[in-house]
């Protein structure tokens, strides 16, 4: 019945058959969110056209199809059984305020029945049920059953699983439809049961019309747009009539190499198949992510640490199926072929094996200790291992909170998070106050120093058009918790003298001692008022807007900015700004780093 078999056919499949509905092809975007300092990764194909969703002008038009690398944190300790990935790659096409429902179901349809050639009695699908912020989507229903899909295999169903969005806390959303495939070898029922497990999810057709403020209201966009979505591992595999995701082509090399180190056997033994999917699925993101052209390493802080996480969370199971190390560079090996796509993958892989190598070689030298320590610790307890223990580990060992927690769990006992989180506070510095919270939701939006590094931007964004020029504009920005990027259109590389007088002018600023003001008002308002438009186009139509204020200014402020924050309440809370790095980033565009100490 289904003829595909590897991911290269589904994802040509799916790539021609949009293209030939007049899609462009757009490549995968960077893993690291340009312009999102929410979040860590892209976590969807619609992720990085946020801007565009929002009513920007896309260069290539208004009808795009990609397939996106996509990294989700969230389930990290539920990667082992056969379903949950760290990693994985998302197909999706998109109507920027172009085609909405009617074509957007015709197009999946066709290409689950003509493409894919699944018979309908096979589909079903789910529609959104309503509720005090959008209305039920019978629209949706009446095309389905257009299409012959029956009454009984429509269900609606509230926010919780036909809503998809934001991707961070604020932006484009909407209600969905799903589409579901009845994996059983046995007759599909004749009515659908979204509970029923033998009904997979293999696509999300989302309607957004909707843009999320930080208040958590719905407001329409100014456009309406469609962003779908499939997981190229899932569909595979259901597609293949396979139960488990780990053995279809994607992984099969992966596991057959950890086979071979580990002299084991997949499949035959629950615990370690399961340490198999955890090596196998965290030393291909890993893999991703160091081989991403953004050159994150392992590291404490953001990226870096979700990194660490993942290798140091392999490398543990790597041990309990006494693989000798180093073994991820081995891995990595089998896994570059399988991706000739991701040019980058291949241009980093020296990267990304020395990366690897050193990790786990920092690793092996304080697990055995710590494992040893965590043992000594946990022995007489009955329910908490103290917050003050768990930080020893971290600090002393290397134990990710994470691990720690994952080891508790495997004894029956909790870690004291409250406790470790004191610690954590206690012996960090400034810029390092992230807590370990900040990982569980892979969000990172409202620590100390992201604030100032936001005010800090605000303050480089102005200076920069008062001294180089007035043309000046934002092309980007990017903030982490060590430094801000911030590329802006000049036709050249700038002089050292020019550097200096910015950094000086900001220092000034700071000095000064500027309150920081926000608001919340039209977006007409906003920009008749003089705002600077951050970030392109995230166009609500009511609007937060920061103003550094400055009686010394003619106009009584400095700078203002349609932004969604957050910023400090005064520039005297920021520190020296220095200018790390200026270069350039694009034909016309200058990129400068920069941190505040
Ligand atoms: N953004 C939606 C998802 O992730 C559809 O692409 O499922």
């Amino acid at each position: 019945m289904i003829k595909l078999k590897t991911r290269q056919d589904l994802i040509k499949e799916y790539i021609e058959f949009f293209k030939s509905k007049h899609h462009k092809h757009i490549p995968s975007s960077s893993l690291i969110p340009e312009n999102d300092p929410t979040v860590l990764f892209t976590t969807a194909g619609m992720h990085p056209l946020v801007p565009y969703l929002t009513g920007q002008k896309h260069p290539l038009g208004k009808l795009l199809v990609s397939v996106q690398k996509c990294i989700r944190t969230q389930d990290i300790e539920e990667v082992g059984d056969t379903t949950h990935h760290t990693f994985f790659e998302m197909l999706g096409n998109w109507s920027l305020g172009d085609y909405f429902k009617e074509d957007a179901i015709k197009f999946s349809f066709k290409f689950l029945t003509e493409i894919l050639n699944i018979p309908r009695e096979r589909l079903a699908v789910s529609c959104f049920a309503g509720d005090s912020d959008a209305p039920k989507d019978t629209e949706s229903e009446k095309i389905w059953l257009s299409l012959g899909i029956p009454k009984e295999r429509i269900a609606f169903l509230p926010k919780k699983n036909n809503w998809w969005g934001p991707a961070g806390n604020t932006g484009p959303c909407g209600p969905d439809t799903e589409m579901f495939y009845w994996k059983s070898k046995t007759k599909p029922p004749r009515r659908f049961d979204a509970e029923d497990e033998n009904w997979v999810e293999i696509w999300n057709d989302v309607f957004m019309q909707y843009n999320k403020d930080k208040s958590g209201k719905y407001f329409s966009l100014s456009q309406q747009n469609v962003d779908t979505g499939m997981g190229v591992e899932r569909t595979l595999a259901v597609l293949n009539g396979l139960e488990d995701n780990y053995q279809t082509s994607i992984f099969q090399p992966i596991i057959k190499e950890i086979e071979l180190l580990s002299n084991k056997k997949y499949g035959k033994n629950e615990e370690e198949t399961r340490a198999m999917r955890i090596i196998a699925d965290h030393i291909r993101a890993a893999t991703f992510i160091l081989g991403d052209e953004r050159g994150i390493k392992p590291s404490n802080l953001g990226q870096g640490y979700v990194l660490r996480r993942l290798i140091r969370r392999a490398i543990r199971y790597a041990r309990i199926l006494s693989i000798p190390s180093p073994f991820a560079s081995k891995i990595v090996k089998t896994i570059l072929p399988i991706f000739p796509d991701y040019q980058e993958l291949h241009r980093n892989h020296k990267f990304i094996t020395q990366q690897l190598d050193e990790e786990e070689m920092r690793f092996n030298q304080t697990l055995e200790k710590g494992l040893k320590k965590f043992e000594e610790i946990s022995e007489d307890l009955k329910t908490i291992i103290p917050g003050k223990e768990a930080f020893l580990l971290f600090q002393s060992y290397g134990f990710p909170i994470e691990m720690t927690q994952e080891l508790a769990e495997e004894k029956g006992l909790k870690v004291d998070l409250e406790e470790y989180n004191q610690e954590f506070q206690k012996h960090q510095d400034l810029s390092r106050t992230a807590s370990s919270g900040m990982f569980k939701s892979g969000l990172a939006d409202n620590s100390e120093a992201t604030r100032m590094l936001h005010t800090a931007t605000h303050l480089l964004n102005e200076a920069l058009r008062r001294i180089l020029s007035k043309e000046v504009k934002q092309k980007g920005s990017n903030i982490t918790q060590e430094r801000l990027r911030f590329d802006f259109n000049f036709p050249r590389k700038l002089t050292s003298d020019e550097i200096k007088s910015i950094e000086d002018y900001v220092n000034e600023k700071i000095k000064s001692a500027l309150a920081i003001t926000r608001s919340e008002i039209p977006l007409k308002d906003a920009l008749s008022s003089g705002a600077q438009a951050e970030f392109g186009a995230k166009y609500p139509e009511l609007v937060s807007v920061y103003t550094i204020e400055d009686p010394s200014d003619k106009k009584g402020w400095f700078s203002r900015e349609i932004c969604t924050g957050p910023h400090v309440s005064n520039t005297s809370e920021l520190g020296n700004f220095k200018i790390i790095k200026e270069e350039a980033s694009a034909a016309g565009i200058r990129r400068i780093k920069a941190v505040v100490e």
